[in-house]
């Protein structure tokens, strides 16, 4: 599997991203050397997905420490450049979670703040196998077990996979766990407008891994949950708030409404560094907002009579009375039923 996001010693230091705005059809890879070009790879999506970006974010701070030695930055300059790293994408909380872990340890050097941000790193990858086998035992026994289904047909939305993390995937990773169990049937991705993370991403890596999936028009997604060819919903989450709403790309929310009505579960997966404790509710999220040439345009042609506005938020809200389970390596919380306290009293 291809890593989206890797350290290079150099020099110079750097970050190679692979491009996601290029696949599938090109592997091709961004050497980052500067903050500017980090900040412009997460603005555009070259790398992209909550834990990739807190990937990003970490070793951004090693990245800053490089720049500032190349052009001696003062300490307020790189305290600036790193502010702005982390408020790059307002959503996923990973990027500013991150880049807040890792920072404090900058007065012990550059080998140190590099050797933390690796370890976040492997961390990372170490949650998302933890939750996608939690996640998976879970739906063995609501679904499998209790509704007798020996294979389970899943939607999903966005990219989740090793592309979206540093390794492995999350909701994506409960995929493939079930798929190695030989539990799963069929898998519905949806397209994923405007930026087709789910006909490009989604479906690359459910091709690689051998698993039978279909793309289908995000709008298509809620009917066929309702005409009954869908088991479990599976999405991720960019930020989860402490009443377990979740903020995840635009559309989520349309299949949990979806698998409410058809009484089937709607699984969240995400590392704990998603859930955002000091976050009270889905309210309070800032919502990202992105460019009206993503919505009127495909693929680089105009598709609106020119003049036309647009509204692009890049996130919903799924709240969390619509969420069966949110799944984290530290354990499994079912919001619905679940207190308030309930996310805080896992992570304790
Ligand atoms: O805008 P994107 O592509 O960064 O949005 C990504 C998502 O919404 C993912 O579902 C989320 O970050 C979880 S990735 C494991």
């Amino acid at each position: 599997m291809v890593s989206a996001i890797e350290w290079r010693a150099g020099p110079p230091p750097s970050i190679r991203l692979l491009d996601q705005t290029r696949l599938p059809h090109t592997v091709s890879y961004l050497d980052v050397t500067t903050l500017d070009d980090l900040r412009a790879a997460i603005s555009s999506l070259a790398v992209r997905g909550a834990p990739a970006l807190g990937g990003a974010g970490a070793l951004g701070v090693a990245l800053a420490l490089a720049q500032a030695e190349r052009e001696s930055w003062d300490e307020t300059t790189l305290a600036a450049e790193l502010d702005r790293l982390r408020a790059t994408r307002p959503t996923a909380v990973n990027l500013a979670w991150a880049v807040d872990r890792i920072r404090p340890l900058i007065p012990q050097g550059r080998d140190a703040v590099l050797a933390a941000a690796q370890r976040l790193v492997a961390e990372d990858g170490a949650a998302n196998r933890e939750l996608s086998g939690i996640g998976a035992d879970w739906i063995e026994q609501r679904v499998c077990r209790e509704r007798g289904r020996r294979e389970v047909r899943v939607a999903t939305h966005c990219n989740t996979g090793a592309l979206a993390t540093t390794a492995w995937g999350t909701a994506y990773g409960i995929i493939h766990t079930l798929h190695e169990r030989r539990r799963l049937g069929l898998v519905y991705v949806d397209e994923t407008r405007p930026l087709l993370q789910g006909t490009r991403l989604t479906s690359w890596e459910l091709h690689q891994d051998g698993i039978e999936h279909v793309v289908q028009a995000d709008g298509a997604a809620a009917g066929t949950i309702l005409r009954g060819l869908v088991d479990v919903v599976i999405f991720g989450a960019d930020r989860i708030t402490a009443n377990g709403d979740v903020a995840n790309k635009v559309g989520s929310v349309a299949l949990a409404l979806a698998a409410a009505r058809a009484g089937i579960p709607c699984v969240v997966a995400a590392p704990s560094s998603t859930v955002d404790l000091a976050t009270a509710t889905g309210a309070d999220i800032e919502i990202e907002e992105r460019g009206a040439d993503e919505v009127l345009t495909l693929a680089g042609v105009p598709l609106a009579t020119p003049g036309t506005r647009a509204w692009n938020p890049a996130f919903d809200v799924t709240p969390h009375d619509l969420v069966s389970a949110i799944v984290t390596e530290r354990g499994l919380v079912e919001p619905a039923v679940a207190g308030p306290g309930a996310l805080a009293a896992l992570l304790a």
